[in-house]
């Protein structure tokens, strides 16, 4: 068979970005940011390039930014991690996903997933052979029925993938449920993918509770990041992931004769942007006032913004609106009303379709109020 993944098309998000070129439209649908990236990290890559990092980096990642990761995670999450066994730099966190999956399950295993869901997971998990249990969230909070994933978790559950802040609902993880994790998978032959790549953007007082700060768990943790998202840059392709010596042993080899290295340029002016520039509370700063922005501009409108607890995304109830379903309504938003929104039916498996529709807001501030000015006319 050629296309193993015949029964999926192309990516929504590519799809709404399409549409809004054809449209002339504004862009909140994909995910990626419009403003500039700090100067200082486009000169700090373009000096490595310069000083000669321009051939392979160690596979395992370039050891300046390894230095960085561990002080990042241990000033973050009070976690050491010894990276030269546990650590290594893929490019992008999407090529980080699709690897732990292949190294981790085999053919009939089950992975559980919490829908909607990122759409790089399914997809991973079926061109290894493995089985997709799709746990359904419910809006307005999209919380997780844990007497419903117990009842799905099997002899055959291998994994259990979960996205902490989450895309595309904006909701976070609290204690109760990494308690629930653990009661789920203690003494389970089972692994936990947690997907942090918005581990930077959360707005709860409590802040972030990554998968790392669980000392009972990490055995079981393959913890997975974006410098895409953490710094804007989601061309550079550069993400990472820490997990336990015997996965990161078998990640390392699919890593070694497929991807082989991430740009050693991309890596080392990344790791001196670390170590003197990144500040992740004014990141989420940032973002926090885009958020405000969004919400409050929309609150006399026909549109019902849902809490936006984490991520750079927030999901809108169109049901004042319009009665379509939510792809052939984000249709109409782009080629009618001129902004490009992402529908949530693609982020289910099943023919489950709340009326709702995800924008990115990692815009500039005038992209925002020209968006919302159009759908404030809706
Ligand atoms: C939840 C989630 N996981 C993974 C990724 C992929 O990250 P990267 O661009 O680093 O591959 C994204 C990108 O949008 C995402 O939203």
């Amino acid at each position: 068979m050629i296309d193993k993944l015949s029964r999926y098309g192309a990516s929504i998000f590519s799809t709404m970005t399409g549409l809004a070129i054809k449209h002339n439209a504004i862009n909140l649908a994909q995910g990626f940011p419009d403003f500039p990236v700090d100067p200082r990290l486009i000169e700090l890559v373009n000096k490595a390039m310069v000083d000669g990092y321009n051939q392979y980096a160690r596979p395992i990642g370039a050891p300046d930014l390894h230095r960085e990761i561990e002080s990042l995670i241990f000033g973050n999450y009070g976690r050491s991690i010894k990276g030269e066994e546990e650590l290594t730099i893929y490019p992008g966190a999407s090529t980080a996903i699709y690897i732990a999956v292949q190294a981790i399950i085999n053919p009939g295993d089950e992975v559980i997933i919490f829908e909607p869901a990122y759409e790089c997971y399914a997809p991973a998990i079926e061109i290894f052979g493995g089985i997709v249990k799709p746990i359904r969230l419910r809006p307005p909070d999209f919380t997780i029925d844990w007497e419903e994933v117990s009842s799905v978790f099997s002899d055959k559950t291998r994994l259990i993938i979960l996205n902490n802040p989450h895309n595309p609902t904006a909701s976070v993880w609290n204690r109760e449920d990494f308690e629930a994790l653990s009661g789920l998978v203690d003494e389970r032959d089972c692994y936990i993918l947690a997907d942090e790549v918005y581990e930077f953007i959360n707005y709860t007082d409590e802040g972030h509770l990554s998968i790392h700060s669980h000392e009972h768990l990490r055995e079981k943790a393959v913890a997975v990041s974006s410098f895409g998202k953490s710094l804007h840059v989601t061309g550079w392709r550069m993400g990472y992931c820490v997990a336990p010596v015997e996965v990161t042993v078998a990640m390392r080899k699919i890593n070694q004769f497929s991807v082989f290295c991430g740009n050693h340029a991309v890596q080392k002016g990344i790791a001196d942007y670390l170590r003197l520039y990144f500040d992740s509370a004014k990141l989420r700063k940032e973002f926090m006032i885009k958020r405000d922005l969004v919400v409050d501009m929309l609150v006399a409108s026909k549109w019902k913004t849902l809490p936006c607890n984490g991520s750079y995304f927030i999901m809108m109830d169109y049901s004042g609106i319009s009665d379509l379903p939510s792809k052939e309504f984000a249709e109409w938003m782009v080629s009618k009303n001129s902004v490009a929104l992402i529908p949530c039916s693609p982020f289910y498996s099943d023919t489950y379709d709340p009326k709702l529709v995800r924008l990115c807001f990692a815009k500039k501030e005038q992209t925002l109020k020209e968006a919302i000015e159009k759908l404030c006319k809706v």
